[in-house]
C-alpha cells in the first residue's frame, strides 16, 4: 500500500556522481573530512567510474586536481590537452561511451594558484568578463575531450551565454549545459576545499550568492534559462529546499540540486559516532530534495544509493 501510494520516488538514475582525479597519485588518496570519498588515480577512476555506472547512477562530474606546481593566475592546466581533468574525461569517455552522461566542473578555481573561481584584475578582484572568456577555452577543452555536459560553476554574468556560443562556434551543438544558476556563498563547501587541495585564501562573496536572497536565486535562475542553460541547478541543496521547490515551480528545463561535500561530511560524521544511521538519513535527505523538486540530485553517495536500492 505504501508503495502504491508513494508520491516521491528516488531512482539511482536521478543521481549524479561526483569524483576527483588528481594528477601525481599512484593510488587513490582519502580525503578525511569525506569518509569514502578519494581523490582518484587515472585507473581507480576508470574502475569506479564503471562500477558506477553498473549500478545504474544516471551521470557522473568531474573534478580535476592538477599538481601544485602546474597552478597559475589563469588556470591554464583546466585548458590544457594534457591537464589531468581533460585527459580523465578523454579515459572516461572511451571506456563509457554513451553508457552515462559525462560531466565537467567548469570553473577555474581547481587550477589557479589564488584558487579564484575566475582571473583577478589589478587589484585583485575577480575580472567578471575576463573570466568568461577563459569559461570558454575551458568548456570547449571539456568538449573536446568528450564531456557531454559543461557545468559553469563560478557564478559570472553572462557566462551561459558566453559558453554556449563558444561551443556552438566550436562545432559542440550537442554538448548541453548545465549551469550552476544559484549557488550561495556556504559553509557546506569546506570539505571540498580539502578534496581539491584548494589554494584559495577569503571567500567567493563578491560572487556567489547571499544565504538570505530568495528572489535573487530565481532571478539567477532565469537569467541563466534565458540563456540557453540546458538544465539549472541549486547548491547546496538541505539548506535551499525552498529554492529547489520555486525553481521546480517555474523551470521548463530540468531542476538538479547538489548535496555538497560539508552536506555529506556532516551526515557522515554523525553516523560514525553512531548518534544517526547513514543509510537511512542520506536516504531521507535525498528524498527530500527530490520531494522539494529536484529531477535530478548530485551525490557522492550516488553508486552507493543505487546498491542500497538494488
Ligand atoms: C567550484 C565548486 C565548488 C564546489 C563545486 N564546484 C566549491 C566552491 O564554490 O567553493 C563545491 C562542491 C562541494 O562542496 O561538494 N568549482
Amino acid at each position: 500500500m505504501r508503495r502504491l501510494v508513494a508520491e516521491t520516488s528516488l531512482e539511482p538514475r536521478h543521481l549524479v556522481l561526483p569524483m576527483f582525479i588528481a594528477d601525481g597519485l599512484t593510488e587513490p588518496r582519502a580525503i578525511t573530512s569525506m569518509p569514502g570519498v578519494v581523490q582518484h588515480t587515472r585507473e581507480s577512476l576508470r574502475r569506479a567510474a564503471v562500477a558506477a555506472v553498473d549500478a545504474g547512477v544516471g551521470g557522473l562530474m568531474l573534478f580535476g586536481v592538477p599538481r601544485d606546481d602546474d597552478k597559475d593566475a589563469t588556470g591554464s592546466v583546466g585548458i590544457a590537452d594534457d591537464g589531468v581533468l581533460n585527459v580523465a574525461l578523454r579515459d572516461l569517455a572511451a571506456e563509457l561511451g554513451d553508457a552515462t552522461v559525462l560531466m565537467a566542473d567548469t570553473c577555474l578555481d581547481e587550477f589557479t594558484d589564488h584558487g579564484h573561481c575566475g582571473v583577478l584584475d589589478d587589484e585583485g578582484r575577480v575580472d567578471n568578463d575576463a573570466t568568461n572568456a577563459r569559461y570558454v577555452e575551458l568548456a570547449v577543452a571539456q568538449a573536446n575531450s568528450g564531456a557531454h555536459v559543461i557545468g559553469p560553476s563560478g557564478m559570472m554574468d553572462g557566462q551561459v551565454t558566453a559558453i554556449r556560443d563558444g561551443l556552438d562556434a566550436a562545432g559542440h551543438q550537442d554538448v548541453a549545459v548545465l549551469a550552476y544558476a544559484a549557488k550561495f556563498a556556504s559553509g557546506f563547501y569546506g570539505p571540498f576545499r580539502e578534496a581539491v587541495a584548494s589554494s584559495l585564501e577569503g571567500d567567493r562573496r563578491t560572487y556567489q550568492q547571499d544565504p538570505g536572497n530568495a528572489r535573487e536565486a530565481l532571478h539567477e535562475i532565469e537569467l541563466d534559462i534565458a540563456e540557453g542553460a540546458d538544465m539549472v541547478m541549486v547548491k547546496p541543496a538541505m539548506a535551499y529546499l525552498d529554492v529547489v521547490r520555486a525553481a521546480a515551480d517555474i523551470s521548463p528545463v530540468p531542476v538538479a540540486a547538489y548535496q555538497v561535500s560539508g552536506e555529506y561530511a556532516m551526515i557522515s560524521a554523525a553516523a560514525a559516532n553512531g548518534w544517526i544511521d547513514m543509510r537511512t538519513v542520506a536516504l531521507e535527505t535525498l528524498t527530500g530534495i527530490r520531494r522539494a523538486g529536484a529531477d535530478i540530485v548530485l551525490t557522492y553517495w550516488a553508486a552507493d544509493v543505487a546498491g542500497w536500492l538494488a
